[in-house]
């Protein structure tokens, strides 16, 4: 039995369940302000307790907008399907909405805040009708961090507010960060009726405002993501002079317990996740991985001189097709609790299952748009880009340090892209602005995480084109103006797990393999390991890269991995030039002159 006073706080916690828990009078006007637009028939002031997470996911089991998992296997686990129209990214229907066009430059969707103000607020009008709105307020970055901010987003859709609680750090933590502040991020999301003539990403950068609306997928909807951290984020960090990037974050440990982090920007679907959550294989006894962030960083020079990064965020939305016990442990052991997952196929037993699993396919089950599916069908049972939200403390590898509000300092820079030729394994880049130009230069196969045309090569300058909030040319020289505010500069490294042969098998075994990789980047760190100077960088010296215990990997396919093929390289430098013709005006000289010095080399 509950004593009395038990039941009193029950009692007063469902009184006050739902009702304004703030006294930020900002906020409460602009919520009344955006309620008034909208007419839901209900405000749902969410405050991220554990009762409310109760009552909201009865709700959305009830209306059939989660589906309950088999709770013996997955505790805490639920089960959602988009409209099928409503997958990925939109990269089309993201804007960037600045005063001038030239603000948000040649790379990103522009169109004048006044006019999308109107279309946008035309389409929030009385959209709420019916529904309720829910008002969450979330961090980005550990309580009491410098580099955190508060958001604050309305939103129709209850999927949207269970993701939220997973990604971001949810409720009353988020009020007492901002006190009485009035710098908060304003996000407006509206379902709408999921149309996609009816979808708008749009930033305002120089009012801190998001609105977006006919969406309910993760980048799209989950504005703390990449509509808050990453747009936005990079917007206030040139202002503010930091770094806001598409990037993971890990600590590698030594056998004698020596700590080095590294950050890497690789594109959506390109691997961030798996290297974040790497275990290095048998032979590197005592190496441990930590996983610190799998997304996003944000990076601000620390007062010893060097470059510290936090990771805002505080859950996993990841790629589900291809995780397994072999590919990504850390991944498997986090979704098996407390878990969304989205558009993968659901069996008779209320389990989940996607192409890559461990196991066999079931012999029959739901497909990921609730049709029959069989292990004979000719379609993929879960999307390519069906995903899990997971909270990051279900990670074990989660870096103790993931909660340190001063973050951890950087002693490396990884960029690497998706590319089945002309990248080798690795390579350094000579000097900060060198690597500049690396990341600038990047390229990528497109991924299913943005709708389009899969497998082409783009150029994607350090995985941000989709997410730079301002003009990409300002974005490099913000690059270059960085290495001034920072003593001690991370080294940059440029990576490619995904070279194929001509055979079109991969040229590199990747995944856990990939620790190799990784331990010559903190060896060049430290000084350790020696490098042979190539036209593109610095590389692995011959008694420097490890493939002991590497059963069947021979020296000669790693050096047909690290090949540098003179004609692939003079395409490849033909489409650099692409992006910086269209930057040109605003292209640093800086990089400029890298490209005259590489092809000098080449
Ligand atoms: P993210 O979206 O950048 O976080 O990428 P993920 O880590 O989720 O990986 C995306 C896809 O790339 C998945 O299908 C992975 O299985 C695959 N992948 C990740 N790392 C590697 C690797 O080292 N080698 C190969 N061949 N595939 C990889
Ligand atoms: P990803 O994140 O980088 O893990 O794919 C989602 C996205 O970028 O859309
Ligand atoms: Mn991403
Ligand atoms: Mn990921």
């Amino acid at each position: 039995l509950l004593t009395p006073n038990e039941m009193g706080n029950i009692m007063e916690a469902n009184e006050k369940m739902g009702k304004c828990n703030t006294s930020n009078r900002t906020i409460i006007a602009w919520v009344e302000e955006q309620a008034k637009l909208c007419q839901p028939d209900e405000i749902f002031w969410c405050d991220g307790s554990e009762s409310e997470k109760v009552l909201l996911t009865a709700e959305a089991v009830d209306k059939g907008i989660l589906i309950k998992l088999n709770q013996e296997k997955l505790p805490g686990c639920y089960y959602h399907r988009s409209n099928p129209n409503d997958v990925a990214r939109v990269e089309q229907c993201t804007y960037i909405c600045t005063e001038t066009r030239d603000e948000a430059g040649p790379t990103n969707n522009w169109a004048a805040p006044k006019e999308m103000y109107q279309k946008l607020l035309g389409l929030a009008r009385g959209s709420m009708h019916g529904r309720t709105m829910y008002v969450v307020p979330y961090l980005m970055g550990p309580l009491g961090s410098p580099l955190t901010k508060v958001g604050i987003e309305l939103t129709d859709s209850i999927y949207v507010v269970l993701s939220m609680r997973i990604m971001a750090r949810m409720g009353d933590v988020a009020y007492k960060h901002l006190g009485n502040r009035d710098d908060f991020n304003r996000g407006l999301h509206c379902m709408l009726d999921v149309n996609p003539e009816r979808r708008y990403i749009c930033h305002f950068p120089q009012d801190n405002t998001i609105i977006s609306v006919g969406s309910a997928y993760g980048g799209n909807a989950l504005l703390g993501k990449k509509c808050l951290a990453l747009r936005i984020g990079s917007y206030l960090g040139r202002k503010e002079g930091w770094m806001a990037e598409h990037m993971l974050i890990l600590g590698v440990e030594s056998p004698t317990g020596e700590k080095t982090y590294v950050a890497a920007a690789f594109p959506s679907a390109c691997g961030k996740t798996n290297f974040a959550m790497m275990i290095p294989p048998a032979h590197f006894k005592g190496w441990k991985i930590w996983t610190v962030g799998d997304d996003i960083a944000w990076m601000k020079p620390g007062p010893d001189g060097r470059l510290y990064a936090i990771n805002p965020e505080a859950g996993y939305f990841g790629v589900m097709p291809g995780t397994n016990y072999k590919s990504n442990l850390n991944a498997m052991k986090s979704i098996q609790k407390d878990t969304i997952y989205t558009n993968v196929a659901l069996t008779p037993d209320l389990d989940v299952w996607w192409e890559g699993k461990d196991g066999p396919p079931p012999k029959e089950c739901l497909d990921w748009r609730g049709n029959k599916w069989t292990p004979e069908s000719k379609e993929k049972a879960a999307h390519p880009n069906s995903r899990f939200a997971a909270p990051m403390i279900n990670n074990p590898m989660l870096a103790p340090e993931a909660n340190d509000p001063s973050g951890v300092p950087i002693s490396a820079i990884i960029f690497g892209g998706r590319r089945a030729d002309t990248m080798p394994l690795v390579f350094q880049a000579f000097n900060w602005i060198h690597g500049v130009y690396v990341g600038a230069t990047m390229g990528s196969e497109m991924t299913a995480a943005a709708a389009g045309t899969l497998g082409q090569v783009r150029r994607d300058p350090m995985a941000m084109l989709p997410f730079c909030g301002y003009n990409m040319g300002y974005y490099f020289h913000h690059w270059i103006i960085m290495r001034k505010l920072i003593k001690y500069p991370p080294r940059i490294f440029h990576v490619n797990w995904f070279r194929k042969d001509a055979n079109g098998e991969f040229l590199w075994p990747g995944f856990g393999e990939n620790m190799r990789v990784l331990k010559w980047i903190v060896d060049r760190c430290k000084g350790r390991a020696n490098a042979n100077e190539t036209p593109l960088g610095w590389v692995p010296g011959p008694e420097s890269f490890d493939l002991g215990g590497l059963e069947g990997y021979t020296p000669e396919k790693l050096s047909q991995a690290q090949t540098i093929n003179y004609e692939d390289w003079r395409r490849e430098l033909l489409q650099q030039d692409e992006l910086f013709m269209k930057l040109y005006s605003n292209l640093p000289k800086e990089m400029i002159f890298q490209r005259e010095l590489l092809v000098s080399r080449l």
